[in-house]
């Protein structure tokens, strides 16, 4: 390839996505609008906790072949385009396109010639089209000749393994209109289908199958949505299995064990817990849900694994509630911010929503999370619900009932009689059954997971 790779947005996705290319042998210009984020990347650093990515960009900056710049219009010529921009939820719960649809504007203001425009971004049913009518628009407008040809290539990283699963995927989705477009994306992507990576892969992880599927724009676009309701659906259900176990006295644990041992269901996002979180399932069932909602079709799988999630999302209340009357002056101790281990991601955790429910019922919330430091701001909650401790001992002192919300590792660790002669109170819900039971009340404390018997 003679031309630069562009990569427009580096976030987890894009981040990674411009890092991993230039590992593979590619020159890459990256844009990022953030001057926070891209004063860290042109430093040679990393602004988001992903494993391997640190590892990527130094192979990168060692062998130049990376530059980050602010604006589209500093891309030089280029003629393959990564659009990696964010996609969060609307008012309406669709996905806002403001910021893939500005992209694509901008791109038309600086390509020419042939260009591929491939579309990482998730995106709504259609929404490729519209990006291709946005390029050629800006195109005809600033007296540009060429042709533009779009690639919806859905990604399905998950952040805090993000490199490992662009560099070893199970699938990689290409979706066009273009059968020379595709066959180049094809070629780009050959080192990862062969799983033929260059020295150096900081993964350490071994060959994937990294399955090839070709198809349209729009069937492309469904798989990302269809792929993510399914793992939102599956874990709604066990959660719905374990509101079930509670009132019939069964065990969850034991129950999503043996379901998993069915190869036929795998025991893959079957673990019980607080629901789902993250900056895509939530988002992506929405946006699926509206679309089908749009053409007249109510899904109502959809919307049901969205009430469960909510639900779920509750219980920790529920259980303080139940413990602890309507004490407005109690002090809970979360244990876990990011919406999952291994990720400093708390876009739409459930930490924060338990969080804002607490402190709006007038309870003390304070919260310790191993990576996250401090909330950031534009998060769907008001940060001064919360106070972040340093350590889970500054967290749990004087707390009435500590809940742990992510199952960090360390998590596991805990010394609980340590804890029991910190705490006010004696209560642990343990909302994702990470923790044993038994060390727990050993402890002299009062243990509650989720969908297990009570003693
Ligand atoms: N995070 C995930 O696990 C994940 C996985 C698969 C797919 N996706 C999808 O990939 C997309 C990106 O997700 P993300 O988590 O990386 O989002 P993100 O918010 O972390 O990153 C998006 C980045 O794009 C930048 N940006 C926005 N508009 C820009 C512009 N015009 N020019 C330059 N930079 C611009 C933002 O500053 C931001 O840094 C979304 O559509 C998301 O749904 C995310």
């Amino acid at each position: 390839m003679d031309q630069p790779i562009a990569v427009i947005g580096t976030g987890y996705v894009g981040g990674v996505v411009a890092g991993a290319l230039a590992y593979l042998g590619h020159d890459v210009v990256a844009v990022e609008r953030d001057p926070e984020k891209l004063a860290v990347f042109q430093a040679g650093g990393v602004p988001v906790h992903e494993s391997g990515l640190e590892e990527l960009m130094a192979i990168a900056h060692e062998a130049d072949r990376i530059r980050f710049v602010a604006e589209v219009k500093e891309i030089g010529n280029v003629d393959i385009v990564f659009l990696c921009v964010g996609t969060p939820q609307d008012r309406d719960g669709d996905a806002d396109l403001t910021a893939i649809r500005q992209a694509a504007a901008n791109l038309g203001e600086v390509v020419s010639g042939r260009t591929i425009v491939v579309t990482k971004s998730t995106v709504p049913i259609g929404t490729n089209f519209r990006v291709q009518l946005d390029v050629e628009k800006a195109m005809a407008a600033t007296g540009r000749e060429g042709s533009i040809a779009v690639v919806s290539n859905p990604e399905f990283l998950r952040t805090g393994t993000a490199v490992g699963d662009f560099l070893h995927p199970d699938r990689v989705v290409l979706g066009s209109d273009d059968e020379a477009a595709m066959a180049t994306i094809v070629d780009l992507y050959q080192p990862i289908l062969r799983q033929e990576l260059p020295p150096g892969d900081p993964t350490g992880l071994p060959n994937s199958s990294a399955h090839l599927v070709t198809t349209d724009l729009v069937s492309a676009e469904l798989i990302k949505y269809a792929a993510n309701s399914f793992l939102a659906v599956k874990i709604s259900y066990i959660n719905e299995m374990a509101q079930i176990c509670e009132l019939v006295g069964a065990d969850i644990e034991t129950i999503s064990t043996a379901l998993g041992l069915d190869h036929r269901i795998s025991p893959l996002f079957l673990r019980p817990g607080l629901g789902y979180g993250g900056s895509c399932l939530g988002k992506d069932l929405a946006s699926l849900t509206l679309t089908a909602r749009e053409l007249g079709y109510s899904a109502p799988l959809l919307e049901a694994t969205r009430t469960v999630n909510e639900l779920q999302r509750g219980e920790v209340v529920r259980r303080l509630r139940r413990h602890l009357g309507d004490a407005t002056s109690a002090k809970v101790a979360l244990l876990g911010l990011a919406f999952k281990p291994g990720t400093d991601d708390v876009r739409d955790a459930p930490a924060l929503h338990i969080a804002q429910t607490l402190h709006d019922a007038g309870l003390e919330v304070v919260a310790y999370d191993p990576v996250v430091r401090e909330l950031p701001a534009n998060v769907g909650i008001d940060p001064t619900t919360t106070t972040v401790a340093a350590s889970i001992e500054e967290a749990v002192t004087g707390a009435d009932a500590v809940a742990l919300i992510t199952e960090w590792p360390e998590f596991t660790e805990i010394d609980w009689p340590a804890i029991e002669r910190l705490m006010r109170g004696n209560l642990v819900i343990d909302g994702r059954n990470a923790l044993d039971p038994d060390t727990v009340r050993a402890a002299g404390l009062t243990y509650e997971g989720i969908g297990r018997p009570y003693p």
